[in-house]
């Protein structure tokens, strides 16, 4: 399989796209960023990075952090975890707040809004929360093997500015006591962590511990083959909100988007691929990166669904 003519032809392709969605608009910030944007990278479980159109370009990662996070957290709770955060796909939008009142304040999942600030308050406990934030970006810097990934300020200081719902679920969480610290600490955790920037290329390379069973290919175990697997299964239950199951038909990987056009795709023992496009469909992922995945799942036969298997 040439891979990189796989990769060169589909970026070709989506270069030339002219329905690339709409940028989202409610953080003012990320929506000053240019749709004409499109990049892929893929890392294998060969060792080989490949990679096309703006793969070194970087972009808001928004929620694909929420994965980052939860292994965080996990690596301090355990499955204590699960107390506080279901593990059921909701349904609904990433920011809905309905199911929490029914619920009692435990979010659906990690990957939800509302179950990423609660993963978020597990991280801040003992900490301050720039140095919740300093973990989180010396973890993907470990992961990645490269040291130049930092938060953009002005993304962070745009949702602190403009965060009415995130600030409405942490309250109403606190109120039933499923988030513990202060909401504001809380809360500027959870917008300095979304606002971190990668390219493509660092993020393929931070996710390769999700397709190697949790390790890292230099490092050695990130996280047990155990943990790798569950937080895959999330992914694909999960990652994509309520369009998680038309994503599984699609794209048929664990997959997690973010509105700043990004999403990071697991195929286990594969490939760690990285795609971005700042446009979003109706369901808030990125437009062009799903058609983008879709197409790579078809030509290489990966997919957790398949007997192809690349
Ligand atoms: O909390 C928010 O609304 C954003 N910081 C992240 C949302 C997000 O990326 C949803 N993903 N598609």
């Amino acid at each position: 399989m040439d891979l990189w003519r796989i990769v060169e032809s589909i970026a070709e392709e989506m270069r030339q796209a002219s329905d690339r969605g709409a940028v989202a608009s409610y953080i003012p910030e990320l929506a000053k960023v240019d749709p004409a944007g499109f990049g892929i990278a893929i890392a294998t479980a060969d060792g080989r990075i490949v990679e096309g159109g703006d793969s070194g370009q970087g972009f808001s990662i928004q929620s694909i952090s929420k994965v980052f996070a939860l292994t965080l957290a996990l690596g301090k709770v355990g499955d204590q975890l699960w107390k506080r955060v279901g593990r059921e796909p909701s349904g609904n939008a990433f920011n809905s707040i309905v199911q929490l009142e029914q619920e009692h304040g435990i979010p659906r999942n990690p990957f939800i809004n509302a179950g990423a600030i609660v993963v978020c308050d597990v991280n801040l406990a003992g900490h301050q929360p720039r140095e919740s934030i300093g973990e989180m970006l010396r973890f993907l810097r470990y992961l990645s093997g490269d040291d130049g990934i930092s938060v953009d300020e002005a993304v962070a200081r745009s949702e602190t500015e403009t965060g009415f719902r995130n600030m409405a679920l942490a309250n109403y969480m606190r109120a039933f006591g499923n988030v513990r610290h202060p909401v504001d600490l809380v809360l500027g955790t959870y917008f300095h962590q979304c606002a971190i920037e990668m390219s493509c290329r660092q993020l393929a390379l931070a996710g390769r511990f999700l397709m190697m069973g949790g390790r890292h290919p230099e490092a050695g175990r990130v996280i047990s083959d155990r943990r790798a697997r569950r937080i895959n299964a999330l992914m694909l239950t999960c990652g994509h909100y309520d369009a998680s199951g038309d994503f599984a038909f699609r794209v048929g990987m664990p997959g997690k988007s973010g509105v700043g056009g990004g999403i990071l795709a697991i195929v286990p023992g594969q490939a760690s691929i990285a795609v971005w496009s700042p446009g979003l469909n109706a369901s808030g992922n990125s437009q062009l990166g799903t058609a983008a995945l879709e197409r790579l799942a078809e030509e290489t036969g990966w997919s957790v669904f398949s007997a192809r298997g690349g």
